[in-house]
């Protein structure tokens, strides 16, 4: 598919970009930094779609398809990207200017098979407290975390987490639908974030 001027190919099985990547690229379309990292990368759009304003990219995803879907649509695209597969924050060393993040965040039904593109676990937040709780750690002075979230597993309680983790967040995106809303938090460490360090 052709997204924003990006060729972006859908490996079978791997996480289609969908209304919450697009809110995500919405969110980062203005970011600038030195090293970028996209967790959770599914297709690599999020991340590509900045990828010419970043000068490192890394990018990790679970599922070694999706691993190869974000490869290959880089290479397609002419960018660069280092890409692992593991859990979350697991594989990562080092700082970031900028960290994306459109997690699996739908509750698993009861009886339902688990299926970690989409299942956020019993609750649906997961994968979404873990990030709140480790992304601190990841970020340099100065960076900027995105993470996309739907009403349906409850944005104040991410905005409360990302307080009690010692973050500054706030809601930067959000698009209304008939079933949920989505929204996109911006997460700092909140030295820099409240000395102005945010663009807007
Ligand atoms: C909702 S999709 C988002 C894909 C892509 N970023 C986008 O916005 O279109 C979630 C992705 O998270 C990956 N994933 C699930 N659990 C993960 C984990 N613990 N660590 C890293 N990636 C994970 C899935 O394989 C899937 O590709």
């Amino acid at each position: 598919m052709n997204l924003r001027g990006l060729e972006i190919e859908v490996f079978e099985g791997v996480y289609p970009p969908s209304e919450d990547t697009f809110l995500l690229m919405d969110a980062v379309s203005g970011e600038r930094g030195a090293r970028g990292l996209e967790l959770c990368s599914g297709t690599g759009a999020v991340g590509l779609s900045i990828a010419s304003h970043v000068e490192e990219m890394v990018a990790v995803d679970l599922n070694p398809v999706a691993a190869m879907n974000t490869l290959l649509n880089y290479r397609v695209n002419g960018r660069w990207v280092s890409v692992v597969v593991g859990d979350l924050f697991s594989p990562i060393h080092g700082k970031f200017d900028l960290i994306m993040i459109n997690p699996p965040y739908l509750p698993d039904g009861e009886g339902d098979p688990a299926d970690p593109t989409w299942s956020g676990g019993a609750s649906g937040r997961s994968i979404i407290d873990r990030f709140i709780s480790e992304v601190g750690d990841f970020l340099s002075p100065g960076g900027r975390a995105y993470m996309l979230q739907s009403s349906i597993n409850g944005i104040e309680k991410s905005l409360e987490r990302a307080c009690s983790e010692g973050l500054e967040a706030q809601i930067v995106e959000r698009r209304d639908f008939d079933f949920e809303s989505l929204v996109v938090i911006r997460m700092g460490l909140e030295r820099h974030s409240s000395s102005g360090v945010w663009k807007s």
